[in-house]
């Protein structure tokens, strides 16, 4: 009887042994919570399509973001949806919109236990409902678009987010945004390029959450699904843009985007586990199709072994407590 050489299973024949063996952790402070708040609503109200996730009150949220401070998560990514929408965004930049106040708010409350962070883009203040202004034809105005956000950047500064997150895919806006912010002094205001943000259907439960009003799609600015390559390049290009943080987003279907901007970059990569790989695991779970427990945290386990630094996910509170209570 011969006897195999390799014996791999060595390794995994307990659970102490594979507790040594294991190559990838995960930690609270790796994980970042995206967080709505609605203007002008007193109670929180609820998406259909993400259950458990909810538009905040900015009662709400201060309470909601106190406990994600309390279950120990990196940081919180702040989406406002204002009452009131128009042509240029016009709520993005004005210091009274509700995404710069909640900022103001959030930064009070929480803001020495973890890192507040807003999303950088107009297609929650537009009226429809695309990521930047458009020209004469209809077509989103690239440079045009780079004015508003500069503005954007610099409302949120004052507002005292810590960390931008450029999510509109305009060509030159870590520049433009990163030169906006140091010529006002706002030197130590990060910026989180969303270098790699793929138009594919994963977006699906978030147009509701922000009550998107965008008709057909945004192909003409972020990355066609097909294109690896590409995401790769746009990388780089916000690194040498001077992004302090890359990310790939959605994250499941683009591991493979991750793992080769991981090797590309030398700065943290993030990736964006979005509202469809959300509400694909939450609805397989409430059928009893899947193990609810193990198929998030078997998720944010391969974006991580993909190469992610942190990851932003609507579970992040949960997964922190499940970490505390079983590391
Ligand atoms: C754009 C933005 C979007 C998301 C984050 N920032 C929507 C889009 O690009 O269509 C999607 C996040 C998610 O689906 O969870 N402001």
């Amino acid at each position: 009887m011969s006897f195999p050489q390799h014996r791999p299973r060595r390794l995994r024949q307990s659970p102490a042994v594979r507790r040594l063996v294991r190559e990838t952790h995960l930690a609270p402070s790796q994980l970042v919570l995206p967080m709505f708040v609605r203007e002008g609503i007193s109670e929180p109200s609820p998406i259909s399509s993400m259950p458990g996730v909810v538009q905040h009150s900015l009662d709400s949220l201060r309470r909601a973001a106190a406990d994600a401070a309390d279950a120990g998560v990196g940081g919180l990514m702040l989406f406002g949806v204002p009452a009131v929408r128009d042509s240029r965004g016009s709520g993005a930049d004005d210091p009274r919109g509700i995404l710069n106040v909640a900022t103001e708010a959030l930064v009070a409350e929480v803001g020495d236990a973890l890192v507040v962070q807003t999303d950088l883009c107009l297609d929650e203040f537009t009226d429809h409902g695309h990521c930047g202004v458009l020209d004469a034809q209809g077509r989103v105005d690239n440079d045009a678009t780079l004015e508003r956000y500069a503005s954007m950047a610099l409302a949120q500064a004052r507002a005292g987010s810590a960390l931008l997150g450029l999510s509109g895919m305009m060509d030159g806006q870590t520049a433009h945004v990163r030169a906006a912010l140091d010529a006002e002094g706002f030197t130590d205001t990060m910026i989180l390029a969303y270098s790699a943000k793929y138009a594919g259907a994963f977006y699906g439960p978030f147009r509701e959450a922000v009550d998107s009003q965008l008709v057909g799609d945004r192909r003409t600015y972020q990355l066609d699904p097909a294109n690896g390559r590409e995401g790769v390049r746009e990388a780089l290009l916000d690194a040498e843009e001077g992004a302090d943080i890359v990310m790939v987003k959605p994250a499941m279907p683009y591991l493979d985007v991750l793992a080769e901007v991981r090797a590309s970059v030398d700065i943290p990569v993030w990736a964006y586990q979005v509202s469809g790989e959300y509400a694909m695991i939450e609805a397989a779970a409430a059928h009893g199709w899947i193990d609810r427990r193990r198929a998030i945290e078997e998720s944010l386990l391969g974006i991580r072994r993909a190469g992610a630094d942190a990851i932003l996910t609507y579970w992040a509170v949960e997964a922190a407590r499940w970490l505390r209570d079983t590391p």
